[in-house]
């Protein structure tokens, strides 16, 4: 999270008063580096169980923290706790959360049992409009429906396996615009010969996550055709976890570094001189 943001959060906090929840903003970002909010939301079941029915089936545990922390780490493999039997999460089990620390399990256990509906402060990473600025003629600044809006010729759905593993063998459709057709519309501005080959599109989301694209890869290689900006996955717009605008390079041989969830702008520069 930007220094800003977390400014503005600081504003919220202390309007609430709330010195217990000065931190909420800070496991939010935990949860978001660590993937929680892939599988998990305040108040409605995703892969896992919303946090708020934890919360409930905890509520006056004293060990709670300590058991969740557990779980977080290790996992509730193979055989699972049973929130799916119960209609409460459509994964048997918690996979292991490798990157997370004990330390850190313990504060994200804590802000779980907190948790009293939606995630607090979600809302303020998901972006509905998507600028591209930098070298080129015309900037853009789009909002969902204007991408809807570009020629239906340009749009193309992209089916793919994802790689998480609550997601493995699913094909996934996602409707967007490929990279490619919102440059064209921006037009480069390349007065170098070889400004062309120089240059690089850096996406970046509104939880400060970027990736570069170079100009060459993008219209010079296969690489390119999967570049998409995509607001729709399998016929629904997307979810607060990612939308409403996001990114994927379908080429890639490891989809989950250019995948850029909550996509905020893509910036045009020459990164060379
Ligand atoms: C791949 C999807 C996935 C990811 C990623 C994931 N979870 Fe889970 N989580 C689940 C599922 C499924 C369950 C239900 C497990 C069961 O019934 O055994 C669960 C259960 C839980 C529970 C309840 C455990 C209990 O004792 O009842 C907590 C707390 C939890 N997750 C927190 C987290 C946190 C924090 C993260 C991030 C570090 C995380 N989860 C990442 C899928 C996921």
């Amino acid at each position: 999270m930007s220094s800003r943001s977390r400014m503005r959060w600081a504003g919220v906090l202390s309007c609430l008063a709330a010195a217990a929840s000065a931190s909420a903003a800070d496991e939010l970002d935990l949860a978001i580096k660590m993937g929680c909010i892939s599988c998990h939301r305040g108040a409605q079941k995703l892969i896992g169980p919303p946090y708020q029915a934890v919360a409930e089936r905890y509520a006056g545990r004293r060990d709670a923290v300590a058991v969740l922390a557990e779980h977080i780490l290790k996992g509730t493999g193979p055989d699972g706790l049973g929130w799916m039997k119960e209609g409460r999460a459509s994964l048997p089990f918690m996979p292991a959360n490798e990157r997370v620390t004990a330390q850190e399990a313990e504060r994200l256990a804590a802000w779980v049992l907190a948790m009293k509906g939606e995630i607090p402060g979600l809302r303020e990473y998901v972006t509905d409009r998507l600028s591209v600025t930098g070298n080129v003629e015309h900037a853009l600044d789009l909002s969902v429906d204007e991408l809807r809006n570009f020629p239906a010729p340009e749009v193309k759905e992209i089916a793919l396996v994802s790689e998480s593993p609550a997601t493995v063998g699913r094909l996934e459709t996602f409707r967007g615009v490929p990279l490619r057709t919102l440059i064209e519309k921006a037009k480069l501005v390349t007065p170098g010969r070889n400004d062309l080959k120089k240059t690089i599109f850096i996406a970046t989301a509104s939880d400060d996550y970027a990736v570069v694209f170079t100009w060459s890869e993008v219209f010079n290689t296969e690489v390119g055709d999967g570049v998409l900006v995509y607001f729709e996955k399998d016929g629904r717009p997307l979810t607060e976890a990612e939308g409403r605008i996001a990114m994927l390079s379908a080429k890639d041989i490891h989809r989950g570094a250019r995948h850029v969830r909550w996509l905020k702008s893509i910036e045009v520069r020459k990164a060379v001189d």
